[in-house]
């Protein structure tokens, strides 16, 4: 499978659409903020977008329930204007993916309503349904009882979110219900979304990533019926739209990339063990020095090693579904964070905000489905202006209460102070942009395993046997390595120094420094 050549040097930057720039000071960001803001994300330096849904939604789960595939939610304005988006955002040389939501809509789509009746009609089989409202598909909660039609409805996240259907890759013969892939229902609701996806890439958007992307069809042993289900996509996709770049919410990069997805999402959930670098008690990266990071390097080298040993697991500083990354560590520890996100292969994502160390909101009410996530989406601080610069409307209409600590960090101070953790980040994407080696699809080598301090990773060209070696300290200790030779070409310390007498690397608390092997 080729990879778009965009995709082997692409930074990603998430943007959450409701949260990051609000034009018609409603309240809520909307497509010409964002516009407003594309030069800002190109000053940081990254070169493509991941925009959250967009689409048109009653917002159960911040546009994860979609009502209509084909039409912009109009809080953020109209197909045109999104059009325009893509236009902008391609004029600076970036590119964007929308956020496909292929298994499952919202109980508020036409789809779902024409599925609710009881007389047969084309969409009878666009959903998941058992053929009794006596029986409930196992394992996966349904609707039922709301409508007319005798039968339950699976769902596929919340209970407002009906599974779509795929089928079944092992249907039970004595559940007629479970419909086999190549039923003419599945196969609707496939045609339904090849539809959606063709309808935006012609519009100008660059591909997708894909939600939930492993859910698909059901009673899935290994995944084996999702896996061809998406190397279908994949063909119509390579016939008619060769470009469309595809990232998949998964975890699980042997079956996605087998699949046609080019890159996979390290989950926060899962046996990844993501959590034990940024998130858990004693967090890898805090300078307290008492993580592991050995449980995530060991199966991160299995995932490595199962897809070809290819950059294509890709790490996020964050998203939209997890707490921030400050609500666990401090800045300066963010930036030895930042330095690994930055260095590992694999497109690397920063959330919007992120850059600056936004705080978590803690104790907010849940907005549209959010729960505990509520506290990771609140509105970009942009400067100290009202609403911190997302948006003139009155506080109490803020699509999310903001931070209210009078030392919240914004860009504009961040951009001014040259020891800024937006500075660092910068710094680092610079170095990542214009060292081959450090990019995205370029091999690693781990030269220790993560149960101590430093961590040590190679990028290297195999064919010119060129290395770049990656040290990082995030413990308050000094830490040493051997090294040969070399010559740093980034770090967030001046005293990082190669001892050529030694053959050492010493690298002092919290920090990290890269190294061009001589
Ligand atoms: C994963 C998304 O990231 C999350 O925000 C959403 O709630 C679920 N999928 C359901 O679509």
């Amino acid at each position: 499978m080729k990879i778009p050549a965009w995709l082997e040097n692409a930074i990603f930057y998430e943007i959450y659409p409701q949260s990051f720039m609000d034009s018609n000071n409603d309240g809520i960001g909307d497509f010409k903020g964002i516009i407003q803001k594309l030069d800002y994300i190109k000053e940081l330096g990254c070169n493509a977008i991941w925009m959250n849904p967009c689409f048109d939604s009653p917002f159960g789960d911040a546009g994860y329930d979609v009502a209509d595939y084909y039409k912009a939610a109009p809080r953020y304005g109209t197909n045109d204007d999104l059009k325009l988006l893509f236009e902008e955002v391609h004029k600076r040389g970036m590119h964007i993916l929308l956020d496909l939501v292929p298994g499952h809509t919202s109980t508020e789509h036409k789809w779902f309503k024409e599925s609710l009746k009881a007389e047969k009609n084309e969409f009878s089989d666009r959903y998941v349904w058992t053929d009794s409202i006596w029986e409930e598909p196992e394992g996966m909660g349904c609707i039922r009882g709301i409508s007319d039609r005798d039968g339950s409805c699976a769902v596929n996240f919340f209970s407002h979110q009906p599974a779509l259907n795929y089928g079944f890759y092992n249907p039970n013969p004595e559940k007629k219900w479970q419909q086999p892939m190549d039923a003419p229902g599945p196969q609707a609701t496939l045609q339904a979304m090849k539809d959606v996806m063709a309808f935006w890439l012609k519009m100008g958007c660059d591909g997708f990533r894909v939600d939930m992307a492993g859910s698909l069809v059901k009673h899935d042993e290994n995944s084996k019926g999702t896996i061809s289900l998406w190397q279908n996509v994949r063909e119509f996709l390579d016939k008619e739209f060769p470009d469309a770049a595809m990232i998949s919410e998964w975890g699980e990069p042997d079956k996605s990339i087998l699949g046609g997805f080019h890159m996979d999402f390290l989950l926060h959930f899962g046996p990844s063990h993501y959590n034990d670098l940024f998130r858990c008690e004693q967090p890898y990266f805090s300078s307290r020095g008492k993580g592991t990071a050995f449980e995530f390097i060991k199966k991160y080298k299995e995932n490595y090693e199962k897809s070809d040993k290819k950059g294509l697991i890709c790490i996020p500083s964050g998203n939209h579904d997890m707490d921030r990354l400050a609500r666990h560590l401090s800045v300066e520890e963010m930036k030895v964070a930042f330095a690994f996100l930055l260095t590992m292969p694999g497109a690397p994502f920063i959330y919007y905000g992120d850059e600056i160390g936004m705080r978590y909101v803690e104790n907010l009410i849940s907005v549209e489905g959010g729960y505990g996530r509520t506290g990771s989406r609140s509105p970009m601080q942009w400067d100290n202006s009202t609403n911190a610069g997302f948006s003139l409307a009155p506080k109490e209409k803020l699509y999310i209460p903001q931070d209210e600590s009078s030392d919240r960090p914004t860009v504009e101070s961040q951009m001014k102070d040259e020891n800024s953790l937006w500075k660092e980040i910068q710094k680092l994407i610079k170095v990542r942009q214009e060292t081959p080696l450090l990019q995205n699809l370029a091999e690693i080598e781990f030269l220790s395993d993560g149960s101590t301090y430093p961590l040590v990773y190679q990028r290297i060209e195999k064919s010119t046997q060129e290395k770049i070696t990656v040290i990082l300290n995030p413990s308050e200790k000094e830490c040493s390595y051997k090294i040969e030779d070399g010559q740093i070409i980034c770090s967030n310390s001046s005293k990082a120094k190669i001892d050529k007498k030694d053959g050492k690397i010493f690298v002092p608390p919290v920090s990290y420094a890269i190294v061009k092997n001589q």
